[in-house]
């Protein structure tokens, strides 16, 4: 047959189609044809599901195609003689669903590393068919939502280099399938058991594992018993993270300590550990050294000063007493100091000026007393640094540089202006200034090139002058904003960008007049609003409505008026998530609206010294609200207020649900989180580390990336919260 003109383009597609078929049984193209079809099912079983990955994201199934080489798939890998698949990496693949023991994944026999680490596979057990891919050398079920008995089949595995199951959901290790994988894995270097219950297993059975073993992760396993001390004579061992097992007791040994240990994480154990100075010479290879929250006997800390090798050093919540020892100025390799939450006094050591790389120094929680050291606002690239509750006294100095993304000295006596330097550093994420109570002079309006800048809280101090009406809308990121207990004076900002991230906005206990500014509706992620204790002069705003997430919301004693006269057009009814209101000591005039008792979140609702009248809405949780939240008005009725109302329906009298508790001292000064939020339990968390609020939902990432710290253990999902800077999900 000849060619015609109209068959060309369907000679050109064979051409190609030849060049392909060419192309893909001479290379690596080449996959076998039921591998290809064990991997398509295996994607058909699953979901992609943003919430699944919460590390980073990378749904590689989804360029998996019937008809193209299974070999060129991301993350798949082949054997190229053969066309098996002998690599399967799907980390962060935003798979979703069960992983059965019928999976076609299991009919991978030829896997040699198989990474399906950060999915959500919904509880899954692991599957003893594991055990079936005899030439597998790595295995990562990490942070997967694997739960159940991890099997013992997982011993099968020989030729295991690499192990890791932690980080799911409390799966438990039996002892016996402990001691056949202790027994059977003799190649292992590398293995991470974390969050594993381990509860059963005998912390001596880990001194048997691999002489090749260089890294072991078991923190959070539940182990309990003596400290295996023999475990350092695994020859290998570079890095040991036993912490967050508390029940695990004993004491450090002090000698036979591997020479190549570099990384070592006791926090939060009750292990002794003797800072002897024969221990400290034996660990001259120690770079990071965590013990956090542990037992360490020896409150002079002054060996320390031979580990010269040291980049981090956590000796933060343990209970010493007395001075920083000059000698940890040796250590000039640190980036990373932790001593906060101990009992140091005396001035911050000038010998702290030689440690020139420090990146992180948190000293809060002390007793140190003196001026902050002009020397640590010279260090080149300090980024992080927390002083607060000491008794630091006298000015903060000029910054010399403008490294800073953390500074935190609230709770000392420092006095004086805010230093303009401050203002200076274009990546200060988090400012906290609060409760020095002599700051003094104007919250200068260059806070607004802080452009990263998330959480600003500056209040009870003496700052005046007016608040920059630029904080309404400079920073797209500001989540948190405190200026409360000072002495501001003017307006409220007027202006609020649209897509602000405002959760958090308290100017309580200031000397702020005019109107509260419609465009604060803008900012529609907003939890907590507080403008109380001011001189707001303005009717009741009742556009505060549409804030969608509001919970809390405190207006006391300002000058407000209003409630429309009890027919309301408009009605609070909307405020779903509010769980306390204060509206004390206002101007309000007329009725409670009876939407309020639509509002099933609300525990806190205080009316007092107003001037309503008329019924108290009830329903169950104003069943509960006490006669000195309604106190100081001209008439309200109901049996809270133990007054029959003669003029309406069907108000219950039920004496016996009378409440004894004073809530209104739940708001006090100002208004306080922790009265409140120890007052109903629910909504709020607090942030450990910077004894600051973060809110329920998810921990702002300014706190994951800063609070270089543990997963926090008691976190439902702690598969969010992966690794020391991981990164929070949207
Ligand atoms: C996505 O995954 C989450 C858990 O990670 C689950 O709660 C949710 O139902 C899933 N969504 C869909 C559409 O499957
Ligand atoms: C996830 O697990 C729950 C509880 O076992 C089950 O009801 C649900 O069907 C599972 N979802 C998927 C997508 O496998
Ligand atoms: C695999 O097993 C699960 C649970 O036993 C079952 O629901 C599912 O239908 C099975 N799938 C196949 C393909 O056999
Ligand atoms: C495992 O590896 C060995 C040696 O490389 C090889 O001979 C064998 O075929 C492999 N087994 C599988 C199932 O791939
Ligand atoms: C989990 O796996 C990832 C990728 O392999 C690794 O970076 C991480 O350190 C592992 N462990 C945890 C606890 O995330
Ligand atoms: C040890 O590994 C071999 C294969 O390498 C396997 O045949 C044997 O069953 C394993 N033993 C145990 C106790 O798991
Ligand atoms: C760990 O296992 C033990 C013994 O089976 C059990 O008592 C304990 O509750 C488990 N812990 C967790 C956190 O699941
Ligand atoms: C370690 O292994 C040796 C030899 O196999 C055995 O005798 C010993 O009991 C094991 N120790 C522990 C604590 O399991
Ligand atoms: C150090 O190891 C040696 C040999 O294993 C042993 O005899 C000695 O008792 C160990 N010392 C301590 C303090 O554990
Ligand atoms: C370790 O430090 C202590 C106290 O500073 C000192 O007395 C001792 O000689 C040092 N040891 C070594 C091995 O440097
Ligand atoms: C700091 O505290 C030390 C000991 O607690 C005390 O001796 C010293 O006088 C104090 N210095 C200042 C400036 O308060
Ligand atoms: C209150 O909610 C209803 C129903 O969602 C909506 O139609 C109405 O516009 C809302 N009112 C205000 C003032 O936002």
């Amino acid at each position: 047959m000849g060619f015609s003109p109209l068959s060309l383009s369907q000679s050109l597609s064979f051409i190609m189609f030849l060049f392909h078929f060419h192309s893909t049984i001479s290379s690596s193209h080449f996959c076998a044809p039921d591998q290809s079809l064990s991997l398509l099912q295996f994607k058909e079983s699953f979901s992609i599901n943003s919430s699944a990955s919460g590390r980073c994201h990378h749904p590689k199934t989804e360029s998996w195609k019937e008809g193209t080489g299974c070999c060129l798939w991301d993350g798949v890998s082949c054997d190229m003689k053969t066309g098996h698949v002998t690599a399967l990496d799907l980390s962060c693949s935003m798979l979703y669903g069960t992983l059965h023991s019928n999976s076609t994944l299991f009919s991978l026999h030829h896997l040699q590393k198989l990474d399906l680490s950060d999915n959500d596979f919904n509880n899954s057990h692991i599957s003893p068919r594991f055990g079936q891919f005899s030439n597998l050398t790595l295995l990562n079920l990490n942070s997967s939502v694997f739960a159940g008995q991890v099997p013992s089949e997982i011993s099968h595995l020989s030729k295991l280099v690499s192990l890791d199951l932690s980080g799911n959901y409390d799966p438990s290790l039996e002892p016996i399938s402990f001691a056949k994988l202790v027994r059977n894995l003799t190649e292992l270097r590398e293995l991470d058991l974390s969050r594993v219950n381990m509860s059963l297993v005998a912390p001596n059975s880990l001194t048997n594992l691999s002489s090749s073993l260089s890294s072991l992760s078991l923190w959070g396993c539940g182990l309990q018993g003596k400290f295996p001390g023999n475990i350092f004579l695994l020859p290998k061992l570079e890095s040991l993270d036993m912490s967050y097992n508390n029940r695990l007791t004993g004491s450090f040994p002090s000698s036979n300590l591997s020479n190549v240990l570099s990384s070592l994480d006791l926090s939060n154990t009750r292990i002794s550990v003797y800072l002897e100075n024969d221990l400290i010479s034996n660990l001259k290879s120690l770079e990071y050294m965590y013990l956090r929250n542990s037992n360490i006997i020896r409150s002079d800390l002054a060996p320390l000063g031979n580990l010269t090798q040291l980049i981090l050093l956590d000796f933060s919540s343990n209970n010493f007493i007395g001075e920083i020892p000059s000698s940890l100025g040796n250590l000039v390799q640190l980036r990373y100091l932790k001593l906060d939450s101990n009992k140091f006094m005396g001035q911050i050591p000038d010998s702290l000026g030689s440690l020139l790389n420090l990146r992180t120094l948190s000293l809060y929680g002390n007793l140190f007393n003196g001026t902050i050291p002009s020397f640590l606002f010279a260090l080149p690239s300090l980024q992080y640094l927390d002083l607060h509750n000491n008794n630091l006294i006298g000015n903060i100095s000029e910054l010399q540089h403008d490294s800073l993304v953390y500074l935190d000295l609230s709770n000392n006596h420092l006095h004086g202006p805010i230093p303009s330097s401050i203002f200076k550093q274009e990546n200060l994420e988090v400012l906290i200034l609060a409760s020095n109570s002599k700051l003094t002079g104007e919250i200068s309006s260059s806070i607004c090139k802080l452009r990263f800048l998330r959480l600003l809280d500056l209040s009870n101090n003496s700052l005046s002058g007016s608040t920059p009406l630029c904080l309404g809308n400079f920073s797209n990121m500001l989540s948190v904003l405190h200026l409360g207990m000072n002495n501001l004076q003017g307006t409220i900002p007027s202006i609020f960008s649209k897509n602000n991230s405002l959760e958090y906005l308290n100017l309580n206990g200031n000397e702020l007049e005019g109107k509260i500014p419609p465009s604060i509706i803008s900012c529609t992620l907003l939890e907590v609003l507080d403008l109380g204790n001011n001189k707001i002069e303005d009717t009741f705003p009742y556009f505060l409505e549409t804030l969608p997430k509001l919970q809390i919301l405190v207006l006391k004693s300002n000058k407000l008026q209003g409630f429309v006269k009890g027919h309301i057009q408009s009605s609070l009814g909307n405020l779903t998530n509010l769980e306390s209101l204060d509206l004390s000591s206002n101007l309000l005039t007329g009725r409670i609206p009876m939407q309020l008792e639509g509002l099933t979140f609300l525990a806190i609702l205080n009316l007092s010294h107003n001037q309503l009248e008329g019924p108290i809405p009830s329903g169950e949780q104003f069943n509960t609200f006490n006669a000195n939240l309604f106190e100081g008005n001209l008439g309200l009725c109901g049996f809270q207020v133990l007054k029959e109302c003669y003029d309406d329906e069907a108000l219950s009298l039920s004496p016996s649900s009378f409440n004894e508790e004073d809530d209104s001292t739940l708001f006090g000064e100002g208004f306080g989180w922790k009265a409140v939020t120890m007052g109903y339990g629910c909504g709020f968390v607090f942030g450990v580390a910077t004894g600051y609020v973060v809110f329920r939902t998810k921990k702002p990432s300014w706190f994951l990336r800063m609070v270089e710290d543990k997963w926090n253990l008691n976190s439902k999902k702690t598969k969010k919260n992966v690794g020391r800077y991981g990164a929070r999900r949207n």
